[in-house]
C-alpha cells in the first residue's frame, strides 16, 4: 500500500485517459518488486475523484483508492506536503499544522485500511509506505488482527526536538506501532523513531525492538500474536530499524549496455557543443534537494573565472512536482530566476551555462543522461535515500564519472567513495566541483568501483527480501524475555 500507485492517470494531449510511470523514488524502488511478487498494490491514481475498478497493469494487479478535491488539498497536498514532508526534512520549509488537514488525514488513512482490510486474504502480509500513512498499521490491525504488517519510512524520521512540533506526535507514533516491522532509511531514523516512542510513550527499546503493551480490545482479538506475558502486561514486539532502500541495478546497467542508449548519450554531449565537462543534477523539484545552493556554487565558479562556460556545462533535470502547494511554487520562482541570471551573465550564442529542464523524462533517456554525465550532482539538504545517486552508480559499468554527494542524503551511509559535500558550505561545493571536474582517470574509476560493487550487491531484491524475511521471522519475538 502506498499513497501513490505505480502510474498516474493522465489525460494524453488528444483527450485520451492514459497512464505514465509516477514521479519519485517509492515507485523506482517498489515497482520491480512488485512486479516480481504475487500480490496487489493498493494506491491513489493520481486524479480527483477517479472511480476505477481494480485493473491489471504491467504484471501488477491494481486497487485503486479514489480521492475527492478536498482530501488531495487537505490530506495530500495539504497534511502530508505542508506538514509532514518540511517538518520530516528538518524543517528546512517550516511546517504549516492545521487542525482540518490532520483530521482529513485521518479519515483518509482509514480509507485506505478499510480497502486493504477488505482484500488481504486470511493471515496475508500488508507492506504499507511512506508518511501518508502512517496511521494505517494500526487501523489495520484493529481490523484484521489476522495480518502481518510492515511499514517502511521512505523519508527521514526527525530528531525528538523537531518530530515534537507536531501536535498529533502520539497518535502518530501509535499508528506506526501497529506494524510488526517498521523500516527505515538510516540507523539515525531507526533511532528517532525509537526515542520519541520512549519520551511519547514510555516504552524502551532493546536494540531494534520494542514491546509494546496491548489494549484491552487487541488482548480480546489477537490472543494468538502475544509474544511474551509479564505479570499483567501483555505485550506485542515491534522490530524498528534500517534498511536502506535500493533500486533495480541491473535493469539499469542493461539499458546503459544498450548500444542506442550509448549513442543517444553521445547526441547529448554533441547536442551540449561537445564541453570538456558535463555536469547533471536531476531531482524532482523541492526544496529539499539544495538545487538553489548547487546553482550557487556554480555561478560563483563562472563568475570567479575558474571555469568556462565553452569547457564546462550544468544539465539540471528538475521534474515537476506538488505543483499546487506555495512552497513549491516559490521554488519555482527561484530557481527559474537564478538559472536566468546565470545564463544570462555567462552564456554565449554558443554555449548555455545550465540547460534547465522542467519535465519529467523516460528512464532510456535518463540513463543516456547519465552516461554522459561527466560528474554527477546531488547536493540534497535532507534526503531519505537519494535513488539518484545509485542510478547513476549502476549505469557506470565503465567505472567512470564522479558523484559529489550531499553527506545529508541517506546514501551518503552507504556511498563513502563519493565525493561528500555539506551543501550549505558553498565554497566546499565549489571546491568538490572542482576537485570532482579535474580528477584523474585512475581515481574516478577506483571510487566508482568501490560505490558499483555497494549498489550491485546491496539492490532492491536484497532490500524487500530482507525486510520481508524480517516480517516473517518469528524469532524476534521468542528472543524477549519473558
Ligand atoms: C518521495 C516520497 C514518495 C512520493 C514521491 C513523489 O519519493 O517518498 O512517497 O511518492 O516523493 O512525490 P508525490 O507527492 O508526487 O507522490
Amino acid at each position: 500500500m502506498a499513497n501513490r500507485l505505480p502510474v498516474d492517470r493522465i489525460t494524453t494531449p488528444e483527450g485520451e485517459p492514459s497512464f505514465r510511470t509516477s514521479p519519485g523514488g517509492l515507485v523506482t524502488a517498489l515497482e520491480p518488486v512488485m512486479r516480481a511478487a504475487d500480490g496487489a498494490w493498493v494506491g491513489w491514481t493520481g486524479s480527483v475523484d477517479d472511480h476505477l475498478e481494480p485493473f491489471e497493469h504491467d504484471g501488477i494487479h491494481i486497487i485503486p483508492v479514489a480521492l475527492s478535491a478536498d482530501d488531495v488539498e487537505l490530506y495530500y497536498e495539504g497534511f502530508s506536503n505542508d506538514t509532514l514532508w518540511p517538518l520530516y526534512h528538518d524543517v528546512i520549509a517550516p511546517p504549516a499544522y492545521h487542525r482540518e488537514w490532520w483530521e482529513r488525514y485521518v479519515a483518509v488513512n482509514r480509507r485506505f485500511a478499510e480497502r486493504a482490510a477488505e482484500i488481504a486474504a486470511e493471515d496475508a502480509t500488508v507492506w504499507v509506505q511512506d508518511y501518508q500513512l502512517q496511521l494505517v498499521p494500526r487501523m489495520l490491525r484493529q481490523a484484521r488482527p489476522d495480518l502481518t504488517i510492515g511499514f517502511f519510512n521512505h523519508i527521514p524520521f526527525p530528531a525528538y526536538g523537531i518530530f515534537s512540533q507536531l501536535p498529533w506526535r502520539t497518535q502518530i507514533v501509535e499508528g506506526l506501532l501497529g506494524a510488526d516491522v517498521i523500516g527505515f532509511q538510516r540507523t539515525a531514523d531507526a533511532g528517532n523513531f525509537s526515542r520519541a516512542v520512549r519520551r511519547l510513550l514510555g516504552y524502551q527499546a532493546k536494540g531494534s525492538v520494542i514491546d509494546v503493551p496491548l489494549d484491552d480490545s487487541e488482548l480480546a482479538s489477537a490472543k494468538h500474536r502475544i509474544s511474551a506475558v509479564r505479570p499483567n502486561k501483555p505485550v506485542r514486539t515491534v522490530v524498528a530499524r534500517a534498511f536502506p532502500i535500493s533500486i533495480d541495478a541491473e535493469s539499469y546497467e542493461d539499458l546503459a549496455r544498450r548500444p542506442d542508449i550509448q549513442a543517444r548519450a553521445k547526441e547529448i554531449r554533441e547536442g551540449l557543443g561537445n564541453p570538456d565537462v558535463v555536469m547533471l543534477g536531476v531531482d524532482r523539484l523541492d526544496y529539499t534537494k539544495g538545487i538553489g545552493h548547487r546553482l550557487k556554487a556554480f555561478g560563483e565558479l563562472l563568475a570567479d573565472g575558474a571555469v568556462d562556460v565553452e569547457d564546462v556545462t550544468l544539465v539540471q533535470v528538475a521534474s515537476p512536482s506538488r505543483e499546487r502547494v506555495r512552497t513549491y511554487q516559490r521554488l519555482r520562482d527561484e530557481i527559474e530566476l537564478q538559472v536566468g541570471r546565470i545564463n544570462g551573465d555567462y552564456s554565449t550564442l554558443s554555449h548555455t551555462a545550465i540547460s534547465y529542464l522542467h519535465h519529467g523524462y523516460p528512464r532510456e533517456e535518463m540513463v543516456a543522461l547519465y552516461l554522459a554525465a561527466d560528474v554527477m550532482l546531488v547536493t540534497a539538504l535532507r534526503d531519505g535515500m537519494n535513488l539518484v545517486a545509485k542510478e547513476y552508480v549502476a549505469c557506470r559499468f565503465d567505472n567512470d564519472g564522479v558523484l559529489v554527494l550531499s553527506e545529508f542524503a541517506g546514501a551518503a551511509d552507504e556511498l563513502k567513495t563519493a565525493l561528500r559535500v555539506n551543501p550549505h558550505d558553498i565554497e566546499g561545493l565549489k571546491e568538490a566541483m572542482l576537485t570532482a571536474m579535474r580528477m584523474p582517470r585512475a581515481e574516478r574509476s577506483r571510487r566508482m568501483r568501490a560505490m558499483r560493487k555497494r549498489v550491485t550487491e546491496n539492490d532492491v531484491e536484497r532490500w524487500s527480501s530482507e525486510f520481508l524475511a524480517a516480517l516473517a521471522a518469528p524469532s524476534t519475538s521468542l528472543a524477549l524475555p519473558a
